[in-house]
């Protein structure tokens, strides 16, 4: 910001000088002309590469931020290590980026980075999951998911599909995000509460990390040690795929007429593929696209206007079979979409 602050100082005087040298005549815009000031320098701390949504994520945000679209992206992957997000964010402002965006891994230990940004003059876009920090003015804005209410819709779905098929009893395992992230924070309570509510027996609980692997690792420690399990909670779609072959291998079969039901969250092309065959009965959408939304947030400060603190994504819930059609939280009914092929072939992700 302070960078193109002077950039433009620097235009307007240059312009001036042009304007007394040449005797008035014309009045160009040199900062255009000059073409580098224009450019606009964006610092991207991408937590890593766990899931399938992730990489979606990071081809938003390079395919907005490009070059064609007058951007200089930093682009760094953080392998899911905060620590290496605060290298990075240090990076960004020793480069005296423009802006500096943040997908953060976990809630918590931003409070001192982010002030030495925000004494840096730079504005810092969090995106993706939230943090929780001391003081708001630490970030500009935030754009992202609410994971909370993402669980609910999920539990509320499985509430009224057990009713429907006459469930006895839910024998449920959650085999959650990476801990402390506000997706496995919010999915996770949601769960809590739900189990809470409805009497359910909540099995075990496990960090899966959000990976593929660890969702199977974990499944099949679980499987060994409960041999009632009739729903796993996945909380996102890399880890229902490793739990689905956990499950498998253990010769169970997953699905409306099987043994156990796999819920997930991201619906992504695969995710929702598995949706349409009963793999996963119940996927809860969790957006990806952030890119544009984050450029709209961009575009609004550069024009000196004020975005939205805070902004959450519409999403939808998308199940196996038409068994529910809608669920209702905290007042609000949300549509429950079967998944069709037209629904797979539509999705962009
Ligand atoms: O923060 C979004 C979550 O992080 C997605 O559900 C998951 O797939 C990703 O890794």
């Amino acid at each position: 910001m302070k960078k193109k602050f002077l950039a433009k100082v620097l235009s307007v005087m240059m312009a001036a000088a042009l304007l007394t040298g040449c005797g008035g005549g014309g009045s160009k815009d040199t900062d255009t002309a000059g073409g580098s000031s224009d450019v606009i320098t964006v610092g991207f701390s991408q937590v890593g590469a766990e899931s399938d949504w992730r990489t979606a994520n990071s081809e938003s945000m390079k395919s907005t931020f490009s070059e064609e679209n007058g951007y200089k992206l930093i682009f760094d992957d953080a392998q899911q290590k905060q620590e290496n997000q605060i290298t990075a964010i240090r990076n960004f402002i020793q480069q005296e980026v423009d802006y500096i965006v943040l997908a953060p891994a976990t809630e918590s230990g931003w409070d001192s980075v982010l002030q030495e940004a925000k004494d840096a003059d730079i504005p810092v876009i969090i995106v993706d999951r939230m943090i929780d920090v001391s003081n708001d003015s630490l970030y500009t804005a935030w754009v992202g998911s609410d994971f909370k209410l993402e669980g609910q819709k999920a539990c509320e779905w499985l509430k009224a599909y057990a009713a429907s098929k006459d469930m006895k009893e839910i024998n449920i395992v959650d085999i959650q995000g990476t801990i402390g992230s506000s997706a496995q924070i919010g999915r996770t309570e949601a769960l809590n509460e739900a189990v809470e509510a409805n009497g359910w027996n909540l099995l075990a609980q496990q960090t899966g990390e959000f990976t593929q692997a660890k969702g199977q690792e974990v499944m099949e420690s679980m499987l060994k040690q409960h041999d009632n399990i009739n729903v796993v909670y996945c909380e996102n779609d890399n880890e229902a795929f490793g739990a689905i072959d956990a499950i498998e291998a253990a010769g169970k079969k997953v699905g409306p007429d099987g043994d156990i039901l796999v819920m997930s969250f991201d619906t992504t092309k695969a995710g929702i593929t598995d949706t349409l065959s009963g793999k996963i009965i119940l996927n809860t959408e969790c957006n990806p696209l952030h890119g544009p939304r984050v450029e709209e947030i961009i575009k609004k400060l550069e024009n000196n206007e004020t975005p939205d603190k805070q902004a959450y994504v519409d999403e939808g819930i998308f199940a196996h079979g038409a068994d529910v059609d809608k669920v209702t939280v905290n007042g609000t009914d949300y549509t429950v979409t079967e998944v069709t092929e037209d629904v797979i072939n539509g999705r962009a992700y």
